[in-house]
């Protein structure tokens, strides 16, 4: 499902997106790239703001991008991140974007790929990350 060539190229989208990420306060640059069912990448990056709580993660600035399209169904999503864009450790999602993962995704299949290069780089799903987590199939 998930080859090594497109986890390379998720990893390439979600480090381009640094570039993007504002954030005048933290200076904390996160970048995502997030691969829909039906192929289609959706780039996200982390957007900051003056009043702090509007703050968008980059992980949910992807999603949001999708679902505003109509797209829903989500195989992967690459997160790459760290202070002024150098990425040393691993970025994991923040509990509010794993909570918007949980609405959209399986949590057994939904892979999370944290990377600091396109060579280091590790796959969790999203119930890894997640467990005993609250979806629209608990309703
Ligand atoms: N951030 C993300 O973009 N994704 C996460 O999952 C963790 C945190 C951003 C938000 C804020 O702009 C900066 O990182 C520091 O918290």
């Amino acid at each position: 499902m998930l080859d090594e060539k497109m986890t390379a190229e998720l990893i390439a989208k979600a480090i381009e997106q640094l570039a993007f990420s504002y954030t005048p306060y933290s200076n904390f640059k996160v970048g995502a790239a997030l691969l829909s069912k039906n192929g289609t990448i959706y780039t996200g990056c982390n957007i900051e703001n003056a009043a702090y709580t509007p703050t968008n993660c980059a992980e949910r600035t992807a999603f949001f991008k999708a679902v505003s399209e109509g797209v829903k169904e989500f195989q992967a999503i690459c997160v790459v991140g760290g202070k002024d864009g150098v990425l040393t450790e691993y970025a994991p999602p923040c509990g509010v974007c794993r909570q918007v993962m949980m609405e959209f995704c399986n949590p057994e299949k939904f892979q999370v790929i944290l990377a600091v290069s396109p060579e280091k780089y590790q796959i969790f799903t999203l119930r890894e990350i997640l467990p005993l987590g609250f979806g629209p199939d608990n309703l």
